[in-house]
């Protein structure tokens, strides 16, 4: 079984997750203001097998989403990473890149930051041709980062998610997708 590679950036480490950062996972998933473009907060033990899940596709595809820490500040501020979308939708298969990061961390490039070097991971180590991303249309922090990339969305790749149902608020999804020759021909 692969160890989960670790990355690093200017100020984050992207690592193999532990046994204690499950909790601070969990106070983050019951977090309503992390968790209202999510569909809602969950409970530890959905927090506990989400992480599991993780843990496992690192197992299986030698990356998924990291655990994300600041160095000498904070040894888990969230994840960051590359995953596969558990449903089928006209853009599946793909890998998928995302984020979710505690509340008192946003705000300062952590997402982009990581996601970089998530990308970097994905095109150069992995040889992935294409990495996409989506959320709810509404989700306009999301959104900002995907764009801060250099992603790039088209309206007809557009999609309601199924499993939300068409009621749901978060139903309307907007796709973003980025190539490996756009990655590499973006200015360092
Ligand atoms: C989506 C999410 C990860 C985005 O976090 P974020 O902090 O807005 O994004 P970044 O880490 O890229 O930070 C960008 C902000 O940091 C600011 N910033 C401060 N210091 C910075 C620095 N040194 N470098 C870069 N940006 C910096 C930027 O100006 C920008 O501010 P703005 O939002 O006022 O424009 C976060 O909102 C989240 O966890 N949301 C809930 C979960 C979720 O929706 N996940 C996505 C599901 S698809």
């Amino acid at each position: 079984m692969p160890e989960a590679p670790t990355l690093r950036t200017e100020r984050l480490i992207l690592r193999p997750w532990r046994e204690t950062d499950l909790a601070p996972f969990a106070a983050l998933n019951a977090d309503d203001r992390v968790t209202l473009t999510l569909g809602g907060s969950i409970d530890r033990a959905a927090s506990d097998a989400m992480a599991g899940r993780i843990i496992e596709g690192f197992a299986k595809r030698g990356y998924g989403y990291w655990a994300v820490e600041v160095p000498n500040e904070a040894p888990f501020i969230g994840f960051v990473g590359l995953s596969v979308p558990s449903f089928e939708a006209h853009f599946t298969p793909a890998i998928e890149i995302g984020w979710r990061l505690l509340y008192d961390h946003w705000g300062k490039g952590y997402a982009t930051e990581g996601a970089r070097a998530a990308l970097d991971f994905g095109f150069n180590a992995a040889k992935l041709d294409e990495i996409v991303a989506f959320t709810a249309a509404s989700n306009s922090r999301s959104r900002a980062v995907m764009e801060r990339l250099g992603m790039h969305t088209d309206p007809k790749d557009d999609f309601g998610h199924e499993r939300l149902g068409k009621a749901h608020p978060l139903y309307h999804h907007v796709l973003y997708r980025l190539t490996r020759g756009e990655w590499r021909r973006q200015p360092v």
